[in-house]
């Protein structure tokens, strides 16, 4: 089975988390994308949706999707996103696809985070993914240097700009043996908006597609 198809098994295991007539968190990513194209089936039993980044959005609003501010809201039922890396703990890194800011807002209001994934993002112990760090542009160097002193050797992601006008460094060579400390040293470093890992608020659930079947955990 190649890696697409199991993307597709796994969103389509998604849409049974989905209640009638609420709003729900969409994330952002190519599994996201297989997502958001099943909503189109089912659109009619939702109340709209709330998207983690401006290439989400624009494919929920395609298919007829109502598509709401997240200020407009007050809660959502679920959260539906993929990951990076995910572990046994239902820690994540996440922000390959540079949306990790939206994403961790939206996932910190929605009630149940129900992750995504294929077999090839299990890992016990996060950061053999490099990890995307979200910066205020001005601070780009001074940050990078933190993260040196960390331990990591951050990569600036040229060319990239974030949905918020930032930048990204991708940080190799961390062994994130605990997810909620670096989570919050990361995020104390002047200038860092937020970092990709979702340990603080990892996911509920997290539906693995593997050559067997879509696994539940
Ligand atoms: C985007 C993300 C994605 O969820 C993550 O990169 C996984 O993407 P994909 O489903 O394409 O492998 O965090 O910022």
């Amino acid at each position: 089975m190649d890696q697409n198809t199991k993307k597709q098994a796994v969103a389509l295991a998604a849409l049974d988390y989905i209640e009638a007539d609420t709003i729900i968190g969409v994330g952002t990513g190519s599994t996201v994308n297989f997502f958001i194209d099943a909503l189109a089936d089912i659109k009619h039993k939702l109340a709209g949706a709330v998207s983690s980044s401006v290439a989400s959005t624009a494919r929920l609003k395609a298919l007829g999707i109502d598509v709401f501010e997240l200020n407009e809201v007050d809660s959502l039922s679920i959260y539906v996103d993929g990951a990076d890396e995910v572990t046994p703990h239902k820690h994540m890194i996440k922000g390959g696809g540079a949306a990790l800011t939206q994403e961790k807002i939206v996932a910190a209001v929605a009630k149940k985070f129900v992750c995504i994934v294929d077999d090839t993002k299990q890992v016990d112990v996060l950061g053999d993914f490099p990890l995307p760090v979200e910066v205020i542009p001005m601070a780009r160097s001074y940050v990078a240097r933190e993260l040196v002193k960390l331990g990591g050797d951050p990569v600036w992601r040229q060319g990239v700009i974030t949905d918020n006008g930032n930048v990204i460094l991708d940080v190799h060579n961390l062994k994130i043996l605990n997810p909620r400390e670096m989570e919050s040293t990361i995020n104390n470093i002047a200038g860092v908006v937020t970092n990709g890992i979702f340990a603080h608020r990892g996911a509920d659930v997290v539906l693995v597609a593997t050559e067997q079947g879509v696994e539940t955990h």
